[in-house]
């Protein structure tokens, strides 16, 4: 049976895709720095849809755990199917006051994980002749807001778009998606220091709401899928058609 590995899968995105990949038939591990949210997330999985799981207490910014991390999934289920790079921070908001150690635990953690992550995938999907790897980005790549964040992401659309063509040959799609604000604990702290900013966000978007956690797991879920089988280095912008506002999302 396929089997999935979600980052982040703890947290909000991660979650609702958990669940939407074992609606479809995965196995599912989880990795995530926490570790009882991830082992909750994945008893609840196991008993709502009757797939294996596995939770990992892995923290990303720990590079050196990405290796062992994908050796325990192979020695567990003996294949990957598909790979969400999913977790993710914020910081490093202005270029005026940018601390270097800020900036570089996000690109670690937002870029240079899902990289290396990409590369110990990769030979646990080639003896399958096929994989699907999804860059959880942002939106944030068309419009440049804190410079930490959108540097990373834009980096993740551009790490997406070259492993699409050195993957291929092997049959292994990369893509990605990039949600805009969603409505989720990740934006707990900007909502409560601004109020009015969940509702800025809305009314830039042509659906007139804001993303949920499963309208991005719906996008990764087809991403994953055979139905998207032709698509590769590809981003899907689930915004709502916040993409084309005019101002910053
Ligand atoms: N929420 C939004 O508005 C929004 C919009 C666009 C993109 N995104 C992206 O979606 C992804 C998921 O966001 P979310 O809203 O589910 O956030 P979330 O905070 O609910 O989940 C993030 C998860 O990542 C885990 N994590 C953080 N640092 C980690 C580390 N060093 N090692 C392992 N795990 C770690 C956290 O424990 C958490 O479970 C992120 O990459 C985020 O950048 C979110």
């Amino acid at each position: 049976m396929r089997t999935a590995l979600i980052t982040g899968g703890a947290g909000a995105v991660g979650s609702a895709t958990a669940r939407m990949l074992a609606a479809d038939g995965f196995h599912i591990v989880l990795a995530d720095i926490a570790i009882e949210a991830a082992t909750a997330v994945c008893d609840e999985i196991g008993r709502d849809f009757g797939v294996e799981t596995l939770a990992l207490d892995v923290d990303l910014s720990d590079l050196e755990a990405i290796k062992p991390m994908m050796a325990t999934v192979e020695a567990h289920f003996g294949r990957l199917d598909c790979l969400v790079n999913n977790a993710g921070r914020t910081g490093a908001p202005t270029i005026g006051d940018v601390d270097l150690d800020v900036w570089n635990a996000i690109m670690t953690i937002n870029l240079t994980a899902p990289m290396l992550l990409c590369q110990a995938a990769a030979p646990l999907m080639r003896p399958a002749g096929s994989g699907s790897i999804v860059n959880v980005a942002s939106r944030v790549y068309l419009s440049g807001t804190g410079i930490g964040y959108t540097s990373s992401k834009s980096g993740l659309i551009g790490l997406t778009r070259a492993l699409a063509v050195q993957l291929g040959k092997d049959r292994i799609r990369v893509n990605a998606v990039a949600p805009s604000f969603l409505n989720s604990p990740f934006n707990k702290k900007l909502v409560a220091a601004n109020a009015a900013m969940a509702d800025s966000f809305r009314k830039l978007t042509p659906l007139d709401r804001l993303g949920t956690p499963d309208d991005v797991a719906g996008a990764i879920a087809f991403l994953a899928s055979d139905r998207a089988s032709f698509i590769t280095g590809d981003v899907i912008h689930v915004c709502g058609g916040a993409q084309l506002a005019p101002q910053p999302v």
